[in-house]
């Protein structure tokens, strides 16, 4: 091969083709490769930091923490950031701010009708029961939508991602009742931290950056003819809740907590003593196709499509 300098490698790297490939995927791949170029010859980036960086990618897939990485480099806050944008330019902007889903997301999780123990009946730390309805954007109740509730244990562990746990431990689905209700009992739950000696934690050091998220407890709300509603609701008073490593908490999604409730009406629970409660409604959108009404949960639409 002749000899090259770095433009006429860069543009026999954007066109070698022998058939129409994927249009889309050409584009975007031109696009990156060229910008990466960009950034090693401007960044002066050596041979040993490249294939350092190289090292790192591979270890970082094989972890399985792409998912935190993208949190927290903004990522997954700028596609909501995104969507937001269109649904306002399309005058859609309604119901409860969407947050990000998080890469810890699992289907299959034990289903119940109205009311539920995220918990398991193994009390630990404060009994929190988080209770409301959903409804969509005219304010009518919306019976039989299936909501998955998901958080963290006491050390901030995820089942199915943090050994030890039960499988579906602190992750249950809710069907709502046709008032639209749910009510659920759990605890309220610390705060996350990337894991530490991990490929998340080896970049976020050399940042200079935490890996802390707020308490927060996840939600994934679906119901027909509705727009998935993806969101998370954040614990008041927590230390990083406007200093978010994922960047995902929303001033409309933090919570009230209404602390000494009496315990009438709350037997069905395993509730006997004054506990702390927060009522909040999630209001769901009209879905404007059948894609918006999805079920699935961001890595189940992406192998979908594939
Ligand atoms: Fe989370």
């Amino acid at each position: 091969m002749a000899e090259l300098n770095q433009a006429q490698l860069l543009e026999l790297v954007n066109t070698k083709q022998i058939a129409a490939g994927n249009p889309r995927a050409r584009a975007l791949t031109q696009r990156i490769v060229t910008d990466l170029f960009k950034t090693i010859d401007e960044m002066d980036v050596t041979p040993d930091e490249f294939w350092k960086a190289m090292d790192w990618l591979s270890r970082l897939g094989q972890s399985g923490q792409v998912g935190l990485i993208t949190a927290g480099l903004g990522f997954d806050r700028l596609i909501d950031i995104r969507m937001d944008e269109a649904d306002q330019k399309a005058g859609r902007a309604a119901g409860t701010p969407r947050a990000i889903e998080g890469p810890l997301f699992v289907a299959g999780a034990p289903t119940t009708q109205w009311e539920t123990r995220v918990d398991e009946g193994e009390p630990k730390g404060e009994i929190f029961v988080m209770e409301g309805q959903v409804l969509d954007t005219d304010g009518q109740p919306v019976a039989n939508a299936m909501m998955d509730v998901w958080h963290a244990n006491e050390v901030g562990g995820y089942s199915h991602f943090f050994p030890g746990m039960k499988p579906y431990e602190l992750r249950r689905r809710i069907e709502t009742d046709a008032q639209g209700h749910y009510r659920f009992r759990s605890f309220l739950p610390p705060g996350y931290g990337i894991p530490p000696n991990s490929p998340t934690s080896e970049l976020f050091e050399a940042l200079g950056r935490h890996g802390k998220r707020p308490a927060h407890i996840h939600f994934l709300v679906v119901a027909p003819g509705l727009r998935t509603l993806t969101t998370q609701i954040n614990i008041p008073g927590d230390t990083y809740i406007d200093d978010d490593f994922a960047f995902a908490t929303r001033d409309g999604l933090i919570v009230e907590l209404e602390k000494n409730v009496a315990p009438t009406g709350y037997e069905s629970l395993g509730i006997t003593a004054p506990f702390t409660r927060s009522r909040f409604n999630f209001v769901m959108q009209k879905a404007l196709n059948e894609d918006e009404t999805s079920p699935a949960a961001r890595m189940a639409r992406v192998t979908a499509q594939a």
